[in-house]
């Protein structure tokens, strides 16, 4: 296990999933954690990460010194190295030549850098650098404004990069990690996920036993396959409950049916609240009013089917591991998951809570998605937020609204994924933007990472035939994002946002226009509510 303390930088994760992909188990911990909790942990080694903050401000994110006398082999990158640096009796200061971007680093003799050539391209994104060295450290690495890129105390196995190692553009930074982990500190590739998947499946058999559980599933990837492993562990002892909430796409239902059939799942109900969610919307327009009142319902019809089936033990949850994970920063994604799945207990339920899918990552759920045979189309599916069409009709949901998204909206995902052998979840730019580029480095590439109509409850006038038509607006928005808390409009081919038009307003009863939103995260959030 390698543990990752996250000072708050952007690629704290992306250290962790790297890691991991290397087949060693990795976990983020907040930088206030002590020495005694750390070692409890067993770690092999320790990552710092990096951090917007300067280690000389106040405020600044610091480590207990005190973990540098536990023998653990240690590396900073970027903040993570000059925080050693500070910490340990050299000097960090903010230098006028800043250093953003690509950059041609001359390394040493290093294990750090063994099997590597000098010169090296790696990728900085930091205007502070270590001017002098802690007593015992030495030089391994420089730039020509950075005099000390890397630096290491091979007697006491602690190592610093200015550099960031963990994003693709720093073409050898998976070596300099491996490096790190099998030749320094001597870690074993036993992260691999489908010994972790039957490791997990024994776990849960082994807890749950003969009790048992109730899971409310959304349709979406991660309950989707936290049902399928507990399936797997526990068969019919799982009471599966989708309850239809009206606020659905006009795909959800069938296609949820589809995979419930490859999952073989025994018990599934399919509750029809749709009445009880429109009629509780009526009237309100106001985004937070709307959201408090989706949760309520849910969770009075989930207690009430709960109570139905009774003789339950526990409530399974599809949390995975960035919805939990205390960061110094959190994303507003997982704040707003959490606020929706409700990780606290419907009221009135004494159930005990299980979430097999709390270890992992988003992109290690849809491998292990894979393995349990769930169809590559449902596991490569955008997110969809739990109040659903709700937050895609601006103002008040009525049926009618309802409708006539539905269909503008499977016009759009529909023409997304046969367009060019299917744009829905890949590449499709054309140009890349200013934006772009300040976000490189984030590793998984940049794709359609969502896409949806939205309806603007406004009229405006058209002409169809010969006759004057009064009719909504549908907005169509697409973004790249990887991490979804930036995102930058898809640069769609015009042929394809023009098709998506033409049709809408041929097809939809209600439309006469088609608008391309083109807004950037931040400052508009994907969603409209
Ligand atoms: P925003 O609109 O904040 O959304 O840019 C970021 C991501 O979160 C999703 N989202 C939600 N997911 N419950 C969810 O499960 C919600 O209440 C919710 N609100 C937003 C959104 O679709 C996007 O992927």
């Amino acid at each position: 296990m390698i543990i990752v303390v996250n000072f708050g930088g952007q690629f704290a994760h992306l250290i962790a999933r790297r890691i991991r992909n290397l087949g060693v188990k990795s976990e983020l911990v907040p930088p206030d954690i002590s020495p005694k909790n750390l070692i409890k942990l067993s770690p092999q080694a320790v990552i710092f990460s990096g951090s917007p903050s300067s280690v000389y401000e106040n405020n600044a994110p610091k480590i207990s010194p005190q973990i540098y006398n536990l023998n653990l082999p240690i590396l900073g990158i970027c903040y993570g190295q000059q925080l050693i640096a500070h910490q340990l009796g050299g000097k960090v200061s903010s230098h006028d030549a800043k250093q953003f971007g690509k950059e041609i680093l001359k390394i040493k003799k290093s294990s750090l850098f063994s099997g590597l050539s000098s010169p090296q391209t790696v990728w900085f994104s930091h205007g502070d650098q270590v001017d002098k060295l802690s007593p015992g450290f030495e030089t391994i690495a420089s730039t020509t404004n950075a005099k000390i890129a890397a630096m290491q105390n091979s007697a006491k196995n602690i190592y610093g990069i200015q550099f960031h190692a963990e994003v693709v553009h720093t073409p050898n930074g998976q070596k300099i990690l491996e490096n790190f982990l099998f030749k320094i500190a001597k870690a074993k590739k036993d992260w691999k996920l489908d010994f972790v998947k039957e490791n997990l499946i024994k776990n849960l058999k082994k807890e749950i036993s003969n009790q048992k559980v109730l899971m409310a599933i959304s349709g979406g990837v991660d309950s989707l396959v936290a049902a399928s492993i507990l399936t797997e562990a526990i068969g019919k002892n799982l009471l599966l409950v989708f309850i239809d909430t009206g606020l659905l796409r006009k795909y959800d239902i069938p296609d949820l049916k589809a995979t419930v059939k490859t999952q073989k799942f025994n018990n599934l109900k399919i509750v029809d609240a749709q009445e009880r969610f429109l009629s509780a919307l009526k009237g309100i327009t106001d985004p937070e009013k709307k959201r408090q009142v989706i949760a309520r319902i849910y969770f009075e019809v989930l207690t009430e089917e709960a109570k139905k089936l009774g003789n339950l033990n526990f409530l399974a949850q599809g949390t995975i591991y960035p919805d939990r994970i205390e960061s110094g920063k959190p994303s507003k994604h997982a704040d707003k998951i959490k606020s929706h799945h409700n990780v606290t207990l419907p009221q009135g339920l004494k159930l005990k809570i299980i979430e097999p899918l709390a270890e992992f990552y988003k992109d290690e759920v849809r491998k292990i998605g894979k393995l349990l045979n769930i169809p590559s189309g449902f596991l490569d599916r955008h997110p969809f937020p739990g109040p659903g069409l709700a937050i895609r009709i601006l103002g008040e949901v009525t049926e009618e609204r309802l409708k006539i998204l539905r269909e503008a909206d499977e016009i759009f995902i529909s023409e997304l994924k046969r367009y060019e052998q299917g744009a829905y979840n890949k590449e499709v730019s054309l140009r890349s933007t200013s934006l772009r580029s300040s976000r490189v480095g984030l590793g998984a590439g940049l794709k359609v990472g969502q896409a949806f109509a939205a309806l603007f409850p406004v009229k405006s006038v058209g002409v169809m035939g010969d006759s004057r038509t009064y009719s909504y607006i549908i907005s169509l928005r697409a973004v790249d994002t990887v991490d979804f808390m930036t995102a930058d409009w898809s640069k769609l081919p015009n042929e394809l946002l023009e098709k998506v038009s033409t049709r809408i307003v041929n097809e939809v009863r209600g439309v006469n226009r088609v608008v391309y939103d083109i807004t950037q995260k931040p400052p508009a959030t994907i969603e409209y509510e």
